[in-house]
């Protein structure tokens, strides 16, 4: 089977996790390798040390990016969680992985803000902590993601489906495969 990687990419709590954890789940049903590199293990591990400066959360992408091309060109399915917060990076990203699915996690900050799973909006909001995106620090929306999700107006299982279909459309799945997966 040829690999592929998934970008998911959107504010702090907007379901990047929740859905790529869903997602590895009905690819592994499909019979592929999944490796999750989720923003947060990432930060413990291969990108220890870094910070939130532009600098540093650029070749913190640029290490996510070069593990998931690995990932791909194994044949398996590289699904990447981080807020990714830059254009020009995520670009980076695309032309160096080519078979490259970006899927926008689209959420109003209001939402996001109301969700707050980690307590960090309400840190800083208060001043507590800085450069945090969303608040302190900028999110450039993508202009031309393959897939997008609008998690707060849908269901989980809703942006799970769109996420499903449009890796269908784009030739990276096939029906035949997903009958055996219960949705
Ligand atoms: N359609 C949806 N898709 C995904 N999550 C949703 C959806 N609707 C509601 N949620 C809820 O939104 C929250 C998203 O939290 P999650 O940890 O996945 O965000 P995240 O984007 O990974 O944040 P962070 O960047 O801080 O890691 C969860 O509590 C989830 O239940
Ligand atoms: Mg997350």
């Amino acid at each position: 089977m040829k690999g592929f990687t998934v970008w998911f990419t959107g504010l702090p709590s907007s379901g990047k996790s929740t859905l790529a954890r869903m997602l590895e789940k009905v690819l592994n049903d499909m019979d592929f390798h999944v490796e999750v590199l989720d923003g947060d293990e990432v930060r413990l591990r291969l990108s220890k040390g870094l910070g939130f400066s532009k600098e540093d959360r650029d070749e913190n992408i640029r290490r996510i990016s070069y593990v998931a091309k690995i990932v791909t060109r194994c044949g398996a399915v590289a699904i990447t969680c981080a807020i990714s917060p830059y254009r020009e990076i995520r670009d980076e990203a695309r032309r160096e992985i080519g078979r490259f699915v970006e899927v926008y996690v689209k959420c109003t900050l209001e939402e996001c803000i109301s969700r707050d799973v980690k307590g960090m909006y309400k840190k800083a909001l208060s001043g507590e902590i800085k450069n945090f995106t969303g608040i302190s620090d900028p999110y450039e929306e993508p202009l031309n993601p393959e897939i997008i999700v609008e998690t707060d107006k849908e269901s989980q299982e809703e942006s799970l489906s769109k996420i499903v279909s449009g890796l269908i459309e784009l030739g990276y799945i096939t029906k035949e495969k997903l009958r055996n997966v219960s949705l």
